[in-house]
């Protein structure tokens, strides 16, 4: 099977994901997560797809807080990261699908609720292909569905910024290097950080979308956001 260079990156190190990302956030991914989770699923709805789920630690989080009549659907575009999904308790009879974000398979107005968790950087780092992967959530929402996205994002402060991408600069590279020997795709990702969108770019590619409500919330002063937004 032919792989992409990011499909591929997930195949190395879908072992060792979560241990880098637990050192890279100084294990804050998870409160983050929670925090995301809990927003979600106050949204209710009985519909739930978790959209490049990778290891599931956001479907975890979202099975927290599951009705006994919600259904709560993974997917992701690597096989590897979803068997690790696979093994964690209360995930192992959830529907994972294979799935590439930008051509889903599922029919229109099929969700209540799309969940996108530390993903959206992968997808692409320009507002236009994030339309494309947007729109397509937008298309498997009903109307008036939730949309939840947890992202790192630009703090306002350009002190703050200068400080956070510093710190993504001298840290995450070594810390991926240690523990997959890559260094050039951890070099990817710490660009792909301080590349990516504002807060307000992001609203503007959800608006492309076909969103409406866009909102978010800044988390550690900035450098992360939770988004929401309500499909048409
Ligand atoms: C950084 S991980 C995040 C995993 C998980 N949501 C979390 O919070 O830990 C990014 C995930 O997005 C998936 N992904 C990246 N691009 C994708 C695409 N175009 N379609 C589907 N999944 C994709 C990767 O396979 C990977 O599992």
């Amino acid at each position: 099977m032919k792989r992409t260079p990011i499909q591929k990156f997930y195949f190395d190190i879908s072992k060792r994901y979560e241990v880098v990302n637990t050192c890279i956030t100084m294990g804050l991914d998870k409160p983050w997560r929670r925090k995301a989770a809990k927003t979600a699923s106050s949204l209710g709805g009985k519909m739930w797809l978790d959209m490049c789920c990778g290891t599931g630690d956001m479907s975890a989080d979202l099975n927290q807080h599951i009705g006994q009549d919600t259904r709560l659907v993974m997917a992701d575009f690597s096989q590897e990261m979803m068997d690790i999904a696979n093994s964690k308790p209360g995930l192992e009879d959830k529907d994972k699908t294979l799935a590439d974000a930008f051509n889903l398979p599922f029919k229109d107005n099929s969700f209540d609720l799309v969940t996108i968790s530390f993903a959206t950087r992968n997808l692409n780092l320009g507002q236009s292909g994030l339309v494309k992967a947007f729109s397509e959530f937008n298309r498997v929402l009903k109307p008036n569905g939730k949309l939840v996205n947890i992202e790192t994002s630009q703090p306002k402060s350009k002190f703050v910024k200068s400080m956070f991408h510093l710190y993504v600069g001298t840290i995450i590279k070594p810390i991926g290097y240690v523990f997959t020997g890559d260094k050039t795709s951890y070099t990817f990702l710490a660009s792909s950080i301080t590349n990516f969108l504002d807060p307000e770019s992001f609203n503007e590619v959800l608006t492309r979308s076909g969103f409406s409500d866009t909102a978010f919330e800044p988390l550690l002063f900035g450098a992360i956001s939770i988004h929401t937004a309500n499909s048409q």
